[in-house]
């Protein structure tokens, strides 16, 4: 198989201050696929981001983006290598008109005019935004917010996206547009890594899937394996996917888990997309 790995983390530590979170995180992702990754509450996905990000100092390890070293670099600078990223939850200033808060993803273009060029094309790829442009951000519903913080990581026309729990918040019409943007960027050639808890519904459009426990890359395959194994109950996130018991030993739902009660059970549910409606 091909590889073209456009970020590599490897024995990535990072934390807040006295907190170790990230536990030597190493994983690859291959350039112009989707990739996800998924692990229970406080794993340190979010965390993970925002270390690749530059929000957090690396402790030990190295990231590469498409070869080079940019561990220790800030945001500014990995904005204008071509990395972007979307937080988990709203970002926007709500005060703040959308094409106001459009520009201010703008932020290392020096030129007007090119400023101006790709304002133009990010309210065409995304209609809403022209429409409400002179409106203020907090008038729009979660998902045309969404759409607003994507269009505004996407204004210094990134090669890779982190994104953060796209879905959060939106009713699972809006979870199928926003994932159907992702889509039309990936076909665009922008490689996306997101966080997902809509697990399912996220596997189903991604490539790649990582699966993070305390830290750690518990698992890295394509995402239909990992699909696969979430609905056979062989993953059990939560639960820790080695000790994952076989088929045959599946807990029923309501069942307690000896040593850990109720855990596993729920991280699972908790995974399933039934619980948006879907
Ligand atoms: N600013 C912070 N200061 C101290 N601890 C933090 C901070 N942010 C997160 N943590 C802790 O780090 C751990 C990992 O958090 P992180 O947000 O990365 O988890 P996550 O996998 O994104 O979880 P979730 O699914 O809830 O978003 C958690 O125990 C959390 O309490
Ligand atoms: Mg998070």
């Amino acid at each position: 198989m091909v590889t073209d790995p456009i970020l590599e983390l490897t024995g990535v530590v990072a934390g807040y201050g006295p907190l170790t979170i990230l536990h030597g995180t190493s994983f690859t992702v291959q350039r112009g696929a989707i990739t996800t990754i998924i692990g229970p509450n406080g794993a340190g996905k979010s965390t993970v981001f925002k270390t690749v990000f530059g929000l957090l100092p690396v402790r030990s390890g190295r990231i590469l983006f498409e070869g080079t070293d940019i561990t220790g670099e800030t945001p500014r600078a990995l904005l204008a290598r071509g990395l972007s990223f979307v937080p988990q939850g709203r970002n926007l200033f709500p005060e703040l008109t959308v094409r106001h808060n459009l520009e201010l993803g703008g932020i290392t273009l020096h030129h007007a005019g090119e400023l101006q060029r790709r304002m133009r094309a990010v309210m065409e790829r995304f209609p809403i935004l022209r429409e409400k442009a002179d409106v203020q951000a907090s008038t729009l519903s979660g998902g045309q917010q969404k759409i607003l913080e994507i269009g505004r990581a996407l204004l210094l026309e990134p090669r890779l996206m982190l994104i953060d729990e796209p879905s959060i918040g939106l009713s699972p019409i809006l979870v199928k547009e926003v994932f159907a943007i992702l889509q039309e960027l990936r076909r665009r050639g922008v490689t996306i890594l997101m966080v997902e808890q809509n697990a399912r519904s996220a596997l189903a459009i991604s490539d790649d899937a990582i699966v993070l426990e305390q830290g750690r890359t518990a698992l890295a395959a394509p995402a239909a394996r990992i699909l696969e194994d979430l609905r056979v109950g062989q993953l059990f996130l939560g639960g820790g996917v080695a000790s994952a018991p076989r088929p045959d030993e599946i807990p029923l739902p309501g069942a307690a888990t000896e040593g850990e009660p109720g855990g596993a059970v729920d991280a699972r549910q908790a995974l399933d997309d039934s619980r948006s409606g879907e």
